[in-house]
């Protein structure tokens, strides 16, 4: 196993505008320290409104919290209205997007190839893509859900070579879990990013199969961090509900700090 640095991703979802969004990125540098970030990686994920702004004060105070987005289309530019290219995020110093997220999936009728597209093209912008995959609780109750997420990790990476595959990250979000409060199990979500990493393993090898980060998300808490963190094969989290409050996101980032 490589010595993989963990990724906590905070993904705002439509949650605050841009004077919210500055205010949230200070507060949090004044609650994280130089430790954290040996430590940890840290990105936040704001609505694209607030990106501009957000950037500007990552940069202008030197804060060493990752910029991403929460989607983008795969096209570079054209007659795609309400659409934001990878090339227009990656202007921004973006370097981490969020794609797949079950929410686009289905309120938004994202399928496995948009999101393969997308996760080429985000590549291709010189970012990296989260990219996201998960069960719904009848999936699971059917015994169905590492199958779907296997079949969702083949179907989202397909045509990658290795090395792009080693440097990407996926995030474990099973559907029942988010916004729910109700968390996976720490045995669960284990079994879960295993798997995706021994389908890595053998469609990409070995060597993209130990780099790539796994993250899971789904109500992810300050309580239920440490013990999610603390799995083999969890690299991270993409933490929703609990990313709008900075004291909140930064007792996540803290998790090795507990117990
Ligand atoms: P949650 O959201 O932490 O609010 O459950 C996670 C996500 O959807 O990324």
């Amino acid at each position: 196993m490589t010595n993989r640095k963990p990724l906590i991703s905070g993904n705002w979802k439509m949650h605050h505008n841009h004077f919210e969004a500055i205010q949230m990125v200070q507060k949090l540098s004044y609650l994280l320290s130089a430790n954290d970030y040996d430590a940890v990686d840290v990105s936040v994920h704001p609505p694209f409104t607030d990106l501009r702004s957000v950037q500007t004060v990552l940069e202008s105070d030197g804060i060493p919290v990752a910029l991403g987005a929460q989607h983008c289309h795969w096209e570079e530019r054209g007659a795609f209205t309400g659409e934001v290219s990878p090339a227009m995020l990656a202007k921004l110093n973006v370097s981490l997007v969020v794609v797949g997220h079950s929410e686009r999936r289905e309120l938004f009728g994202e399928t496995d190839d948009d999101v393969k597209r997308k996760v080429e093209a985000i590549l291709a912008a010189g970012m990296t893509p989260i990219m996201c995959c998960g069960e719904t609780l009848e999936e699971r109750e059917a015994g169905q859900a590492r199958a779907k997420v296997e079949r969702q990790v083949v179907a989202g990476l397909a045509g990658l070579k290795a090395p792009q595959v080693a440097g990407l990250v996926v995030a474990y979000e099973p559907i029942w879990a988010i916004g729910t409060g109700q968390t996976a199990t720490p045995e669960d979500a284990q079994e879960m990013c295993g798997a995706i990493r021994s389908v890595v393993r053998s469609r990409w090898g070995v060597e993209a199969a130990d780099s790539i980060r796994i993250q899971y998300g789904g109500s992810v808490k300050p309580v239920n961090a440490p013990d999610l963190m603390r799995q083999s094969d969890i690299d991270g989290a993409l933490v929703g509900g609990a990313s709008l409050d900075a004291d909140e996101f930064a007792r996540i980032i803290a998790y090795r700090l507990v117990g």
